[in-house]
Formats: structure tokens, sequence, C-alpha cells
């Protein structure tokens, strides 16, 4: 049961909407699940859902065989689990290295040894404030903090969303390097190419239900390109 996050038949959504409706599936340790799907088929809800942020309206998400449902979200941490949302709260009056050393007690760099080497713009920036940054900048400063916490089970929601394409290849890289060491990911994505550089099994969803599941080497690009096109 360690390291071992399953979920099963979740159905979710918000006040009368039903998003997600009996998604299944289970990641261990050292695994990564992409979770893929077109806009608005609820892949972000239903990470929400996983990371416990969000009420379930039926069956069950488990972390090491216990219900999160109810776990206060700092208490999640404790328990080894870290989500970063999409839309993600980089705090744009707060300097880059603020934001990196927030919801940690410690400022110590060799948390972050590997990632500045693989992201060197970050080093370059600690002084900077974080709103100035573009977009794609701040989606690579949420990376790195969301890894720095080496948490065992990461949630990450669409982390290469405008990021450039060598960065994109550094986080797979950076992705694989923490799975190596036992660490295990739900992503979620869009970019098909950065889904198979990392994961091991692939989750696609189309109007809330899972139309495939299963390896990453088994599900070819032509399996799934169908699901993602408009
Ligand atoms: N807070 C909310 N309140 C009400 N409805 C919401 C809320 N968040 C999302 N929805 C709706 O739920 C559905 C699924 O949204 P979700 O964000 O899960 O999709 P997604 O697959 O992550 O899309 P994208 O690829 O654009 O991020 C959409 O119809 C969306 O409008
Ligand atoms: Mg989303």
């Amino acid at each position: 049961m360690s390291d071992f996050l399953e979920f099963t038949r979740v159905v979710c959504g918000y006040g009368d909407t039903t998003v997600v409706r009996g998604v299944s599936g289970a990641v261990g340790r050292g695994r990564v699940l992409a979770v893929l799907g077109r806009n608005g088929v609820g892949k972000s809800t239903l990470l929400k859902a996983l990371s416990g942020v969000l009420p379930i309206s039926g069956g069950a998400v488990t972390w090491e065989g216990r219900r999160l449902g109810g776990i206060p979200l700092h208490r999640r941490l404790d328990l080894g689990l870290a989500y970063t949302p999409q839309e993600n709260v980089v705090f744009g009056e707060l300097s880059v290295a603020d934001n990196l050393w927030l919801h940690l007690k410690d400022r110590n760099e060799t948390r972050y040894g590997r990632l500045f080497t693989m992201f060197p713009l970050l080093p370059r920036r600690l002084t900077q404030r974080a709103g100035s940054l573009s977009g794609g900048e701040r989606k690579l400063l949420s990376f790195a903090r969301t890894l720095g916490l080496r948490a065992r089970m990461t949630l990450i929601d669409e982390p290469t969303e405008g990021v450039q394409p060598e960065n994109i290849e550094r986080m797979a890289e950076a992705i694989r390097e923490r799975r190596a060491d036992g660490a295990s990911f739900i992503v979620v994505e869009q970019n098909l190419e950065f889904a198979r550089a990392v994961a091991d099994q692939l989750l696609v969803l189309d109007h809330g239900v899972a139309v495939l599941y299963g390896d990453a080497r088994a599900l070819t690009r032509e399996d799934v390109e169908p699901h993602l096109a408009i």
C-alpha cells in the first residue's frame, strides 16, 4: 500500500453539474500517469478530486489505503502528496527566490541544485519580481517549486503550457530523474509528446469518462490523437 494512489469510479463536479463520471486508475511507487484530453473534458476537475481539494460525490480516492477526503490540505504534504493547480499561483509581488522557498522551512539552495542546473533561468532571476516573468517562465517557476517539495506523489496540472520547447524537454528529464528515485507523478497534459516522454501509463478523458487507459508503450500516437483533435 505504500506510495500507492488509487481512484475508483470517481464522480465529481461543481454544484449540480457532474463533470467527471466514474473514472478509475492507480499509480504506484516510481510510476507516472499522464491524463490527457481536449479542453474542458474534466482533466483539472479529476486532478482536484485526486488531490482532495474537490469533494467527490461518488467512488473513492485513497492514498496508501487511506481516504483523502476531509484531510486538510497542509496535512497532505506531510503525508507525501503535492498538488499544483493549472492556474498556479506564483506570487507576483514576491521575488523568484521568495516564491521558491515560500513553503519551506530552510533556505538551503541544495534543494534546487539540480533544478537550477537544468533551468539556469531560475538562479539568474532569483531577485527578480515573479510577476515580471513571462507566462511560460512562471510555469517553470511553479514546476521547480513543486519538484522542490520532493513529495512522494506529485499531482501537477499542465506544467508545460506556454513553456519553451527546450525547457519542456528538461521538465520531462526532471520528472524522469525523480521517478528513477521512486517518486510518483500524475501529470495532466495536452502535450502528447511530453506525456509520452514521461508517462508509464496514459489516461485519456472525453466528456468526463475514460476513453483510453493503459500502458503508455502499448498506446500508439494513432490510438491517442483522435481523442485530442478538436
Ligand atoms: N470552478 C468551477 N465551477 C463550475 N464549473 C467548472 C469549474 N471549473 C471547471 N468547470 C467546468 O467543468 C468542466 C471541465 O473543466 P476542467 O477544468 O476540468 O477541464 P480541463 O479538461 O482541465 O480543460 P482545460 O484543458 O481547458 O484545462 C468545464 O465545462 C468547466 O467549465
Ligand atoms: Mg485543465
